[in-house]
């Protein structure tokens, strides 16, 4: 079983800044990454749909064997993943916007948190968002339009920047000193958002936590990996669009897929 791969799944190409952590914390693991570039954006549809997707591409990781499932879309983990862990007999990992480490550093008072509709709305955020942060003023900013230019290669486009430019706008007048990226496309806006902030904001992104919260996972499963030194670990990437974008992100070591699903 240990040698199953891990599922991972997004609504599209952001969920490989998971995987990247995952594969760097854990080298030894497979791993069957599924874009669901199709039906991006999640963070507009209504719950019930977000569920739906989640379930499909689920369903679809399963049938392929994997031994546990990691949610790489905070809309999708916000949205579904309660349901998703009541229907299945298999661990899963998922990922929230980073609001309580944010709220417990916070000097100003004041943390910015970018997400998608889905996520922001979500009775697991509100929950979140209540327990840590009731004191503190969060400035909540959806990202609309954001996931679509990734996923259509404008990474780093003139659009881009301006679209951010203006939603960083009011969490710079309220003198934020953390930024919480609550979706698993943001990461890859690192580079422009440093340039865009002032130099004393923290940008809070929960990679990192996913990926040891994993590692934790599969050993209290008995399901790690055991590592043998010359076995290269097998690593998946399908998408149900064009893999041109997925390709750029993972670069020449790895190779996206066209996929059906
Ligand atoms: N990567 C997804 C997330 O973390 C993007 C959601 C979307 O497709 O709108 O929320």
């Amino acid at each position: 079983m240990s040698k199953q791969p891990i599922g991972i799944f997004d609504s599209g190409v952001g969920g490989t800044s998971i995987w990247k952590e995952i594969h760097t914390l854990l080298p030894n693991e497979n791993t069957i990454y599924l874009a669901d570039s199709l039906n991006a954006p999640y963070g507009q549809k209504g719950k019930e749909t977000i569920i739906d997707l989640s379930i499909k591409n689920t369903e679809y990781l399963i049938n392929k064997g994997c031994k546990l499932i990691v949610v790489a879309c905070n809309t999708a983990t916000t949205n579904a993943i309660d349901l998703l862990r009541n229907t299945y007999n298999i661990p899963f990992i998922g990922i929230e916007p980073a609001i309580k480490p944010a709220a417990l550093q916070t000097k100003n008072n004041a943390i910015g948190i970018l997400a998608t509709k889905g996520t922001l709305s979500s009775a697991l955020f509100s929950k979140t968002s209540d327990m840590f942060a009731s004191n503190i003023n969060v400035i909540e900013q959806v990202g609309e339009g954001i996931v679509e230019l990734i996923e259509n290669g404008k990474l780093l486009s003139n659009e881009m920047k301006t679209l951010l430019k203006t939603y960083l706008k009011p969490m710079i007048d309220a003198n934020i000193d953390h930024l919480v990226l609550g979706c698993t496309h943001y990461p890859y806006l690192i580079p422009l958002l440093v340039d865009l902030l002032p130099d004393h904001v923290k940008i809070i992104d929960s990679g990192e936590a996913v990926a040891r919260q994993t590692k934790a996972i599969l050993k209290k499963n008995n399901l790690l990996h055991i590592e043998v030194e010359t076995t290269d670990s097998k690593n998946c990437f399908y998408t149900n669009a064009n893999p041109s974008t997925m390709q750029s992100l993972l670069g020449s070591h790895f190779t996206a897929e066209y996929l059906d699903f």
